[in-house]
């Protein structure tokens, strides 16, 4: 049947990027496309967004202008970006700063609430009314930037639109003191613990959580387990309370980008790994690597979630059975340190790049023999879905979204000719070590890798199921 959503988000790829978060949302538009669902993107019109609509006012008409927005006016201008039909919310005294989405030389935008707050309100305001005859069905947020959404459509009228909350990661939840509870725009009759009061104070994701018509998270083991204290983070009683709208929807990649036959150079496929060989040597050089054993590659946001202060510990011993280790990442200062004193007690075998750089991303899922990802806790993870399609073999904690998606070597599953990487658990060095060791011994039995990394290259990651599962969810609320 098919219809119209409105995606309300702080992130989207092409235009701002932090996370996956980015990606899922740039992508889910031409995914759901032939799917007969037409998806409009809401987004902060940042300082680096801002020459769209400043540039070719001609392309990007005024649909909405709002006075008051939270201490001056906002103003909706409507655009193309890459095929993708983008709101970007104008309200200069909110978003027209230098810095991150979110913080600006390490700490929060001390307006956060409010900020988000503005989002939210738009989204809500525009899925209500609907933009110049275009009337969304549904309002689909993501993460705590926009859990208001859903709840203000719940307590100012929703004008026939109904709401999905998507939580891609719960270790971030929008929290706000008491005080703002009016300035907010949220009822004072519903500041309780069985609604908006959390520990004392307000949440913007609990507010989504308790107002929106389904709740989604990226993966369904995450979903499961969002219902647990080790992994609910406080929530846990309000999703669980929920469960019978709650359900996981796996991410997908955009393999048209993410895919090593789309290579400019050293493309290779499943059937001709010429190539992987090649930009193997390739990488090797560009960081004067010289490893005989697997070259394990992390490509991460380097912060206690992704378990990244585990390989001080576990390298040496890897290094020691041959093995290599290739990391581009940036985060919290601490774990940026201890990646660099690695490069540097082993040069050759372990090249750290601190930054962000896509390029460089591919070049290393293109050259890698492996990617690892041991993180405490992954809603989903993409760059393992990334080592599956480049036959980079991924070694990953099984939690949330990682074990969903990577099928273990076992004994077994590799006689079956089923595994696809390595999983381990717990999160620890110990688990993460012995995993590496498999991981040699597995490098090493040329038919056996050659075999799995066959099998990685085949599995399906692309968006295809997944947006046939958002689909029935819409079609469901109608
Ligand atoms: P999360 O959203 O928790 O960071 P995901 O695995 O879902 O984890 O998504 C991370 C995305 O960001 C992937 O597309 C990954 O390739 C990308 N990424 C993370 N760090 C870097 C980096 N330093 N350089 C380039 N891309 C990065
Ligand atoms: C979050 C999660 C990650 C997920 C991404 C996109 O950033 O940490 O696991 O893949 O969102 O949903």
């Amino acid at each position: 049947m098919g219809g119209k959503v409105l995606s309300v988000a702080s992130e989207c790829v092409p235009l701002i990027k932090t996370g996956g978060l980015a990606d899922v949302v740039g992508a889910l538009p031409a995914a759901l496309a032939p799917l007969g669902w037409e998806m409009r993107v809401l987004l902060p019109a940042y300082r680096s967004l801002r020459h769209h609509f400043e540039e070719d006012p001609e392309a990007w008409p005024e649909v909405w202008f709002e006075a008051g927005l939270w201490g001056g006016d906002g103003r909706v201008f409507a655009g193309q970006v890459d095929g993708i039909e983008v709101l970007l919310l104008d309200a200069p005294h909110l978003f027209d700063r230098e810095g991150g989405p979110y913080n600006h030389s390490g700490s929060d935008w001390p307006d956060n609430p409010q900020r988000f707050a503005a989002l939210s309100w738009i989204g809500a305001q525009l899925a209500r009314d609907g933009i110049a005859g275009w009337k969304p069905e549904v309002l689909h947020a993501h993460d705590w930037q926009a859990g208001l959404a859903p709840a203000y459509l719940a307590y100012h009228g929703n004008g026939g639109c109904r709401s999905v909350m998507t939580v891609h990661n719960i270790a971030f939840q929008g929290r706000a003191p008491t005080e703002l509870l009016g300035e907010l725009r949220l009822p004072g009759w519903a500041f309780h613990p069985g609604a908006l009061e959390y520990f004392g104070g307000l949440s913007s994701l609990k507010a989504g959580l308790i107002t929106a018509d389904r709740i989604t998270t990226v993966s369904p083991s995450y979903a499961a387990e969002l219902m647990r204290p080790e992994f609910g983070m406080g929530l846990e009683g309000v999703i669980a309370e929920r469960a019978g709208v709650v359900s996981g929807i796996l991410n997908g990649v955009d393999t048209g980008i993410w895919s090593p036959e789309a290579a400019a150079e050293n493309g290779y496929s499943a059937r001709n790994l010429a190539g992987k060989a090649a930009a193997r040597a390739a990488m090797s050089r560009e960081f004067g690597l010289d490893v005989p054993g697997p070259i394990a590659i992390v490509v991460s946001r380097l912060t206690d979630q992704k378990g990244i202060d585990l390989l001080p510990a576990v390298t040496p011993g890897f290094i020691e059975a041959g093995g290599g280790l290739v990391v581009l990442g940036a985060g919290d200062p601490a774990l940026e340190g201890a990646m660099r004193d690695l490069a540097a007690r082993f040069p050759g075998r372990v090249a750290v790049t601190i930054g962000y750089d896509e390029a460089l991303s591919r070049r290393l899922f293109q050259g890698g023999d492996a990617v690892l990802v041991p993180s405490r806790f992954e809603p989903c993870g993409l760059t393992q879905m990334y080592g599956l399609r480049y036959g980079t073999v991924p070694v990953v904690a099984a939690v949330g979204g990682l074990g969903d998606t990577v099928i273990n070597a076992s004994p077994l599953a590799l006689a079956a000719g089923a595994a696809t990487g390595i999983t381990f658990w717990p999160t620890d060095a110990l688990a993460l070590s012995q995993a590496l060791r498999r991981l040699v011994a597995l490098y090493a039995d040329r038919g056996l890798w050659l075999k799995m990394q066959r099998m990685a290259m085949a599995q399906p990651v692309g968006w295809e199921t997944s947006a046939a599962a958002y689909a029935a969810l819409y079609e469901g609320l109608r």
